[in-house]
């Protein structure tokens, strides 16, 4: 799979891309990610990608030539399944939605700055505005990173144990059991007997019903979508 990521802060994306998961996608070539600079797709002298907006108002908004550039270039070197702008008034992120995008092979991501990018980059340009959940961030970036991350993670061969992206959070519809390792008694706060047992059968229904537990006392909306 491959993502690209247009923005005016690629330097973000640097020590993210490379660390943990992420970073593991990559070097093991489940995953190629690039970053696009717009500045680069400005004609003007300055590089400037953003101007004073029609009807006057606060802030700048980013223009619709240097966006425009950037993408009609990336759409001529091949096919794009999906184009992508982050927006805190688009549909909401889920793990349904990672899912979908893990089996896309090309995914165009437009990080821009809400209220701030003409209205007409996402009439010609959008398939699909994506927010990451009710609140405001200043940019997109961080939101594009949380998305790269849930994708790259469920890419099949990316995680050792090829069973753990199936046993997430979420991935089944409900919470996780909790965890522990040694020591099996921290300060008198002793690890459930049971996962001590050695009983594999009963281990495992000992999580199962703590996925239930966990889930109906902290998200008892997600037993309703089950
Ligand atoms: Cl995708 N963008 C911005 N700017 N804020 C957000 C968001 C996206 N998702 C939640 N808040």
């Amino acid at each position: 799979m491959r993502i690209d990521i247009l923005t005016l802060f690629p330097e973000m994306f640097t020590g993210v891309f490379g660390c943990s998961i992420i970073g593991r996608a990559v070097k093991g070539g489940y995953l190629e990610l690039h970053t696009h600079d717009i500045r680069d797709y400005s004609t003007d002298k300055h590089r400037r990608v953003d101007d004073y907006p029609f009807g006057g108002g606060a802030g700048m908004v980013m223009m619709v030539e240097p966006i425009a550039r950037c993408i009609e270039q990336l759409k001529s070197e091949r096919h794009y399944d999906l184009v992508l702008f982050m927006a805190p008034d688009g549909k909401t992120f889920d793990q349904t939605y990672a899912n979908k995008l893990s089996l896309l092979e090309n995914v165009m991501i437009l990080c821009g700055h809400y209220k701030g990018v003409d209205e007409r980059v996402r009439e010609l340009f959008i398939d699909e505005e994506v927010s990451i959940g009710d609140y405001v961030l200043s940019g997109g970036e961080i939101a594009a990173m949380a998305i790269v991350d849930a994708v790259a993670r469920i890419i099949p061969g990316v995680l050792h144990d090829e069973t753990s992206a199936l046993l997430d959070s979420f991935q089944d519809g409900l919470l996780s059991a909790p965890v522990y390792t040694r020591p099996a008694d921290y300060q008198g706060h002793k690890v459930p007997d049971i996962l001590l047992s050695g009983h594999q059968k009963k281990i495992d229904e000992w999580r199962t019903e703590q996925q239930l537990q966990r889930t109906a006392a902290r998200r008892p909306d997600l037993l309703e979508q089950i």
